[in-house]
């Protein structure tokens, strides 16, 4: 399919965004897309001796319980900064730098192909499902995970409504796929089917965002994300404060009494086997 737009200046942003945010994204976000590798890896069936590739897998939370349940697992990520983290948390584990987009393996080499949280990073998402399509073998399983549209992934939605109301959230970024394109069921399924997947399943999950601060949401995106980070540096201050403000405000309705704030992450989870 061709783009409305030229992918590469997003690439390139969103590769040096990640440089960027390496060093911050485990504390910022590690606990959080980890209560989905579970579910993800059991979609794919993880299992002893499954060759399982996970694409975008960042500091390898994902990668290191796939290692855990006994597959053989390889991550990838375009982000040297990141496969250094991983490296250094999984030692055992072979991790690669690489694109997406672009896998460096050969056809049919994995069992299995997941992605957490990577898709709605991607300038060529389509290109990066038809990668995932090529190094499986037939039969084989692929599954991801992206957020929640923003009132469902409420830590996002707070953010996103804050810089709408109290910024300008049209700063020239580079144009990219939108944010929250695989949030929704009805375009993951066509995509899947028309990249040659079946047996597509496209389900819920229930991720809470359990944080000791209300400042804590604003922190990690301000400085663990990449898109949003951006859209955020290039507020005035009196918006920057004013929306910091929201934010804290709209996470303290979800204080519980036994000493944390749970923020609803609602995520999707889409899975498929190579037809
Ligand atoms: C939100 S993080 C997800 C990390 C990890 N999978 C997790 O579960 O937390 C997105 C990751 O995707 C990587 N990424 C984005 N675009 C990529 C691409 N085109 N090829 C490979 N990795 C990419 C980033 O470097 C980053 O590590």
């Amino acid at each position: 399919m061709t783009q409305p737009f030229d992918p590469a200046p997003f690439h390139d942003f969103e590769r040096a965004g990640w440089q960027r945010a390496a060093e911050h994204y485990p504390k910022a976000f590690g606990d959080l897309t980890s209560q989905a590798a579970g579910p993800l890896l059991d979609a794919v069936g993880s299992s002893a001796g499954l060759r399982v590739l996970d694409v975008a897998t960042g500091p390898g939370f994902v990668a290191g319980i796939a290692a855990e349940r006994g597959a053989v697992v390889t991550g990838l990520d375009f982000s040297a900064a990141m496969i250094e983290e991983a490296r250094r948390r999984h030692p055992s584990i072979t991790f690669r730098e690489g694109d997406a987009e672009a896998l460096p393996f050969n056809a049919e080499q994995f069992d299995a192909v997941v992605m957490n949280y990577g898709m709605l990073h991607l300038a060529r998402p389509n290109a990066a499902i038809a990668e995932a399509r090529r190094v499986l073998r037939a039969g084989g399983r692929y599954a991801f995970t992206v957020w929640g549209a923003p009132e469902l992934a409420i830590g996002f939605g707070l953010v996103v409504h804050a810089i709408e109301r109290y910024g300008n959230p049209h700063v020239g970024l580079p144009e990219g796929p939108p944010f929250f394109q695989f949030s929704d069921a009805v375009e993951c399924r066509p995509t899947l089917e028309s990249s040659g997947f079946g047996a597509i399943d496209v389900a819920m999950l229930r991720l809470t965002w359990r944080l000791a601060s209300a400042d804590e949401v604003f922190a990690a995106i301000a400085m663990g994300g990449v898109r949003t980070a951006a859209v955020l540096r290039a507020q005035t201050p009196d918006a920057i404060a004013q929306i910091r403000e929201s934010v804290r405000h709209g996470v303290e309705s979800f204080w519980t009494n036994d000493g944390a704030f749970e923020v609803p992450m609602l995520s999707v989870l889409a899975s498929a086997t190579k037809k």
